[in-house]
């Protein structure tokens, strides 16, 4: 293995990472010999670790919480879909050095939904709950899909109305606060506020949900999430967290990085499976 064959993941908290296990099987199933390693970085620290990454000859990062915005600011150049979002979470060396930074998380979530989860999201209404980081990167793929309605409600009205004026010219988004919603019912509710990782949720009516509707949480964990738990209780046709978007956005890195697409769906039962267990 060569210096060019090394990864990492940069975050701050990083334990818990399920990053070099996904990395590890896509790399097995698709023989590649590489090394992939989680990397606690401080919260000052960043630029200078990603820097000394790849000036020893890094091959790329994922960069998760917090880093997101400033591996946005590192990368020498961008793609479209990172710029829009304004958040890189790949990182990947090219030729002379140059990093280029990409964010795979709003295609890892389109792709869970449409591939593994069979829900279309074409013609549909879209509600996306928040507006911070994980909810920018999802805006441009899920209005790439042609949903009829994308709705973005924040506890802070004003940056769910900034992030829909921003996208507007892709689709049809409007954005502003939870009373928004008045009497209307989605197709897909999409949960991206942080406050599943306080076991808690928004405040939500019950007319959002009808026997078609589809309740996605970003966040996942061993047991359904407090949103999860609403939408089967108010009797959503489905509901899911958001492990497969874990595993899709990590296979379109690998895709990056490697040039080969693994088989996400193994590693997604394999994942459950091991949380399950635990
Ligand atoms: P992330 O990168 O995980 O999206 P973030 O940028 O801090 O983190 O955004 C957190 C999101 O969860 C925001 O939309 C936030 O709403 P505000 O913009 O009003 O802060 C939302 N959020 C956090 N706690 C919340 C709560 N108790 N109720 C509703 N929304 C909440």
């Amino acid at each position: 293995m060569s210096n060019q064959d090394r990864y990492a993941v940069f975050g701050n908290p990083i334990k818990q990472s399920k990053s070099p296990a996904i990395h590890s099987l896509f790399a097995q199933q698709c023989g590649q010999t590489m090394q992939y390693r989680a990397v606690r970085i401080e919260l000052d620290d960043f630029e200078r670790a990603a820097s000394d990454f790849f000036a020893g000859g890094g091959a790329g990062l994922n960069v998760t919480i917090p880093f997101k915005q400033r591996a946005f600011e590192f990368a020498k150049v961008v793609s479209e879909r990172a710029r829009r979002a304004g958040a890189v979470n790949t990182l990947t060396r090219r030729g002379a050095g140059e990093v280029h930074g990409d964010n795979t998380d709003g295609v890892g979530l389109v792709r869970d939904m449409i591939c593994n989860l069979g829900w279309s999201l074409q013609g549909r209404r879209i509600l996306l709950l928040g507006a911070g980081g994980a909810a920018r990167g999802v805006v441009e793929p899920l209005l790439r899909e042609r949903p009829v309605e994308l709705l973005i409600v924040n506890r802070t009205p004003e940056r769910a109305a900034a992030l829909a004026s921003q996208f507007s010219e892709i689709g049809p988004v409007e954005g502003g606060a939870y009373e928004l919603v008045g009497d209307r019912s989605f197709d897909i509710l999409i949960n991206a506020t942080s406050t599943g990782l306080t076991d808690s949720m928004p405040d939500l009516s019950s007319n959002l949900i009808t026997e078609r509707s589809c309740c996605y949480d970003m966040v996942y964990g061993a047991e359904p999430t407090p949103f999860m738990r609403w939408g089967a209780r108010e009797a959503a046709w489905a509901v899911a967290d958001g492990l497969g978007m874990l595993v899709e956005q990590a296979a379109e890195s690998f895709f990056i990085w490697r040039g080969v697409r693994p088989e996400t769906r193994p590693v997604i039962h394999q994942l459950r499976a091991a949380m399950e267990a635990a």
